[in-house]
């Protein structure tokens, strides 16, 4: 019943030109060519009809995540395990599946009030990525064949114990590493993988944040697009949360940059990749090997 990927994200964004102008011109997505009766717009990166769905709305924040399993059996056990465990499990509609381009999904909340979509069978219309900001390809797949899904997520976890225990015991991901970042006192990441080598697919912090979303990330296949994605940020005009740097735990070589609205985005390359028959979780005492110098708006930019 393990999860195999973050698939897709639905983002509120109070200016949807904004955002999709922020996500072809500077991260390179692509437009999907979608119509929607509620106004959203929609961003893919490979083969699947969107990763990320723009929506219309008073806030900027993220509205659920979209967490994909293997088969139906996989995804109505967890769903199973979910209700059995006393949780709310809302199935979608048909309409709502089809606008999403799965063929089953339910929504649940986390512990720490987070919207998770689990689904099944996402429907691929294989139309190849056209960045019009000239990036050949985001890394969503390996070796051809396995789901990578969009990249990763970071989320609020304030009720951090039970936010683990219900990733882990209830949908299957595996605890992966766990941070306790220098100079922040009382801090506490902890990176799961799903059924897939990416290091990891979601993280949670354990505090608030208002977006509902720490950072998300999305994977290039090169430095020099990595380089080139800087360009793009500051030709752009656009604030960095962190410098360039690379992470000690999943290897990323990346910058962050706030999205029009606030969400932070991690742009990276050289991400690890885990044979997880012979992983041991680790504790690390270090975010960075170097680099990622943070500034936080109104705190210390
Ligand atoms: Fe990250």
């Amino acid at each position: 019943m393990s999860v195999t990927a973050a698939g897709y994200l639905r983002i509120e964004a109070s200016d949807t030109a904004a955002w999709m102008e922020f996500g072809t011109s500077v991260l390179g997505l692509m437009e999907a060519s979608r119509e929607d009766t509620q106004g959203a717009r929609f961003l893919r990166m490979d083969d699947h009809p969107f990763r990320f769905m723009i929506e219309p709305g008073d806030g900027d924040r993220l509205l659920a995540a979209g967490l994909e399993f293997r088969s139906e059996a996989d995804w109505q056990a967890a769903c199973d395990a979910l209700s059995g465990a006393g949780h709310t499990v809302a199935p979608g509609s048909s309409e709502e599946a089809a606008r999403r381009c799965v063929t089953a999904f339910a929504s649940v909340q986390d512990p720490s009030g987070n919207t998770i979509e689990l689904y099944h069978g996402r429907e691929l219309d294989y139309i190849p990525l056209n960045s019009a900001a000239g990036v050949p390809g985001f890394v969503t797949s390996y070796q051809q064949t396995g789901d990578l899904g969009f990249g990763h997520l970071v989320l609020p976890a304030p009720e951090t114990e039970a936010t683990i225990a219900f990733y882990t015991d209830l949908l299957g991901l595996g605890i992966t590493d766990t941070l306790y970042p220098p100079g922040m006192e009382g801090v506490q990441i902890t990176f799961m993988h799903a059924n897939n080598p990416r290091q990891h697919s979601l993280a949670l912090f354990n505090g608030p944040h208002p977006a509902g979303v720490v950072h998300m990330m999305v994977e290039v296949g090169s430095m020099d697009e990595v380089g080139k994605a800087m360009d793009r940020v500051k030709q752009a005009g656009l604030p960095y949360l962190a410098t360039l740097g690379r992470h000690v735990n999943d290897n990323m070589c990346s910058f962050y940059v706030l999205a029009p609205g606030g969400i932070a985005v991690e742009y990276g390359y050289d991400g690890l990749l885990i044979d997880w028959e012979n992983h041991v979780p680790t504790v690390s005492t270090e975010g960075d090997l170097w680099g990622h110098e943070y500034h936080f708006p109104g705190v210390n930019d």
